[in-house]
């Protein structure tokens, strides 16, 4: 059976999530209650799941149409396809993206869109971002949202694991587990240098897109993971 759910996180982040027993995965789109009183959200999800999508916000007070803005994390359907339904709700919804992600957006949508910049921080709907592209992991135009007022990294395809969101267990051993499970990453080179960006910011949440949210012990699972990286590449020259 597939789970729907919202939650919210503190009293700015809210997570839709919707949780694919046969696949034994969720999909987690988040959005952000800025200072202002506006949205930022993290990936779209399918565009199938978005009547789900939009009752579920309902539910917690917020209309699609007040989300301004959408950061599209990298250009794969789970992240982008309902894209057109946002700005269906919203006609000046922009989507913020990799410049070769949101090339690509606005060749297949009719959506506005601008081009984030590395590490570069940038303000949209009033929320101070801090975009770190993290190439390859796992596609080319990857990247992630630091987000300082929350010390709260959105983590698009790093720090996954399988399983629903609201599963407890060694973090660490999960992330690593779901790596293995998968290969989803083309490259663990690409990984360990996107966590060397990632480890110098300060982070309280990890809000992956798929698994579930990490508030603990963040220094450590990262620190494990370049390990993990450093010690398979090792394996790797070795054999
Ligand atoms: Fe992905
Ligand atoms: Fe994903």
């Amino acid at each position: 059976m597939n789970a729907s759910s919202i939650e919210r996180f503190g009293s700015d982040v809210y997570r839709n999530t919707l949780y694919i027993e046969k696949l034994d995965l969720a999909f987690s789109q988040f959005f952000i209650r800025s200072p202002s009183g506006g949205y930022v959200g993290v990936s779209t999800g399918m565009r199938a799941d978005f009547a789900q999508l939009e009752a579920n916000l309902r539910s917690v007070g917020i209309e699609v149409g007040e989300v301004g803005s959408i950061v599209a994390p990298h250009f794969e359907a789970d992240e982008i396809a309902a894209l057109p339904e946002f700005s269906s709700r919203h006609a000046g919804v922009v989507a913020y993206a990799h410049p070769i992600c949101a090339h690509a957006l606005a060749d297949i949508f009719s959506v506005k869109t601008k081009p984030l910049k590395d590490e570069v921080p940038i303000t949209i709907s009033g929320e101070r971002i801090v975009p770190i592209f993290t190439t390859h992991v796992h596609q080319w135009d990857a990247l992630v949202l630091y987000v300082p007022r929350l010390k709260a990294l959105f983590s698009s395809d790093i720090f996954m694991s399988y399983g629903p969101v609201d599963a407890s267990g060694d973090a660490l051993r999960d992330i690593i587990g779901s790596i293995e499970k998968s290969g989803y990453l083309p490259s663990l080179a690409h990984l360990h240098a996107a966590l060397m960006k990632i480890r110098k910011y300060d982070i309280d949440w990890i809000f992956p897109m798929h698994g579930p949210a990490i508030d603990s012990g963040i220094p450590q699972i990262i620190d494990g993971l370049i390990q993990y990286c450093t010690a398979a590449s090792a394996r790797e020259v070795a054999e």
